[in-house]
This record gives structure tokens, C-alpha cells and sequence, in this order.
């Protein structure tokens, strides 16, 4: 182990590939939980860059004083202060682009699980019920006809918009601002998106902007044939109204890949019949994973030869 290596904190869990590669690449410092206090001040004082995907909040960040880059596994880093981590001149990474097809691709399998019921489906035929019942009940819900809404058309959102496109499905959208280049229909706000639609599609990254931005009204305003589906953040979603219209039938099905509070998930969602629940794995194959971890390590690479970030997050 060279003194003259960057030193890597890895605080928590993190992908095996970003932590033997910073092995190797780096002098790591791993810690079992995100907690610095479990550091002594030498070891804090020596650390340059952080490769995470836990909270990194304005203490922990404060916690660095030579602290240079902090890069984030995942595309969203609402876990990440980015902008304490600005205002201290920290660099914050993450990893876009890697991703989009992977997780535009588990969305509209999501979706279809959602609608025609496949987990269950399949449940039916392993208990043995297929035989001794008969078919399995026709679904109501099916993906012709539907009209998809996408809340946040970014790389993501377009990717699940041009698959959907495919499907011969009419496409809205809503962002904060109209996009001349895709050929959708925007709608300002969310509530308009989400009066034109039947089937809603969250893609946006989280954070304060949008917490509970998905509440009763944008729910109801779905119809009783409406459909949900969440692959950004859970803290998007109001999951307590959610809770509400599913159990009330005033939408019809949900399909949720991620959660205000993982990894536990509400009892009452995991009680509802007409909810399909994945435990955020949207972008979890082996390939994509390690393309993520490729890129974590290769903006740490990047930025300690001098060179710049190669995907520093938006400001
Ligand atoms: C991301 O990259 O943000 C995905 O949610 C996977 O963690």
C-alpha cells in the first residue's frame, strides 16, 4: 500500500466491484456502518474522496477537512448533500447514462406485471391451483388502450417513453419544462398530467422539490382504472394516500420498485392484492451494476490524475 494513493472511504455497504477495485486502485478505508465517529481524526484527516451509496449528510461531509470528491453509486443522489458538498468545493459524482436502458427496460416489465398479473399468475401455478381450478382468472387490467404519463423525462423517462412509443401507446409527459425534442405532450403541471392520463410513471430523482408530490388528488385524478408506477424515489409518492386509493379501489393497481423507507415497506402496501412490489431492483443485473461501479471508481480515477470529473452532477 503506497502512501502516495488517494484514500478512499467506503462507509457501508457498497457494490463488490467499487470496493475491490478502490482496494486496488486506492488505500481504502472501510467503514461497517456510515458512521465517522468510529474514525479517529488521523485517519479523517487522511481521507480525499468517499465511493458511497448511503447518506452523506453536511456532518458527515464536515467530518473531511481535505475531502475532494464524494461518488455517489447510483444515478439519484438524494442521500448526497451536493450542495453542502459545493459550498465546501466537494465534487459530487454520479452514475447516469450506465443505467437508463436497464431501468427503462425493468419499468415496462413492472408495468406489464402490474397490469396483467404475472407474480400472481405464477403463484397460482405453483400452488398447484391450475390443475385443480382451472385458468387462471382473466385480468381486468390490461396495457391496450392505456395512455402513459411520465413525471421527469430524463434519460430515464425517455427511455421507458420511446419502449412505451413502441407499444403504440399515446405518451404525455410532465416536466418543469417543455422538451422541443421528443414529440410528446407536455403538460405544465402534474395535476394536468395526470387528469390526461390513466397510467402515471414516476421517474423523478427525489428530493425536497418533489416529496409527496404523488398525493391523493394526482391519485384519484388517475380514475379507478388507473395505474401507478414508481421506479425514481419512494419519497415521491405520498405512500399513505397510496395506501388509501388502493385499498378504496379508487385507482386500480400500483407497481412500486421503490420506497420512502427502504428497506422496510409498509405492511398495509405489502396486504394490498392489487400491488406489485419489487425491492428496488430496477437496475440490478450484474452487467449494469458493474458498468455503475466502472464509473464510480473511474471518476475517483479521473479526478485524482488532474483531470476533470467525468460525470459530476448537474449543479
Ligand atoms: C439509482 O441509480 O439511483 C438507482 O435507483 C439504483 O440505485
Amino acid at each position: 500500500m503506497s502512501n502516495d494513493k488517494p484514500v478512499i472511504l467506503i462507509p457501508g455497504r457498497i457494490n463488490p466491484r467499487v470496493r475491490e477495485r478502490v482496494e486496488a486502485e486506492f488505500e481504502a478505508v472501510s467503514l461497517e456502518t456510515a458512521d465517522t465517529g468510529l474514525l479517529d481524526a488521523a485517519t479523517r484527516d487522511k481521507v480525499h474522496g468517499i465511493a458511497s451509496m448511503t447518506t452523506i449528510d453536511a456532518g458527515f461531509i464536515d467530518s473531511f477537512p481535505n475531502l475532494e470528491i464524494i461518488a455517489n453509486f447510483g444515478v439519484g443522489y438524494d442521500a448526497v448533500d451536493a450542495r453542502h458538498a459545493a459550498g465546501r468545493g466537494v465534487m459530487v459524482t454520479n452514475t447516469p447514462d450506465v443505467l437508463s436502458d436497464e431501468v427503462a427496460d425493468t419499468t415496462v416489465g413492472l408495468l406489464l406485471n402490474t397490469l396483467r398479473e404475472f407474480p400472481k399468475a405464477e403463484a397460482y401455478l405453483r400452488a398447484g391451483r391450475w390443475a385443480a381450478e382451472g385458468g387462471y382468472p382473466l385480468t381486468r387490467l390490461t396495457l391496450r388502450g392505456r395512455t402513459i404519463g411520465i413525471f421527469g423525462l430524463g434519460r430515464i423517462g425517455l427511455a421507458i417513453a420511446r419502449r412505451l412509443e413502441a407499444f403504440g401507446l399515446p405518451i404525455h409527459y410532465h416536466t418543469r419544462n417543455r422538451r422541443d425534442d421528443v414529440g410528446y405532450t407536455w403538460h405544465e403541471t402534474l395535476a394536468g398530467l395526470a387528469r390526461a392520463v390513466d397510467t402515471l410513471i414516476v421517474v423523478v430523482p427525489g428530493g425536497a422539490a418533489t416529496a409527496n408530490a404523488v398525493n391523493a388528488d394526482i391519485l384519484d385524478a388517475l380514475g379507478t382504472d388507473g395505474v401507478l408506477i414508481s421506479v425514481g424515489r419512494g419519497s415521491t409518492i405520498d405512500e399513505l394516500a397510496l395506501i388509501g386509493a388502493l385499498s378504496e379501489g379508487r385507482i386500480a393497481a400500483a407497481g412500486l420498485d421503490v420506497f420512502a423507507d427502504e428497506p422496510n415497506v409498509p405492511q398495509a402496501l405489502i396486504d394490498l392484492p392489487n400491488a406489485c412490489l419489487l425491492p428496488h431492483v430496477a437496475s440490478a443485473s450484474v452487467s449494469t451494476r458493474n458498468a455503475m461501479a466502472d464509473l464510480v471508481v473511474d471518476n475517483l480515477g479521473a479526478w485524482f490524475a488532474g483531470r476533470p470529473a467525468i460525470t459530476p452532477v448537474p449543479e
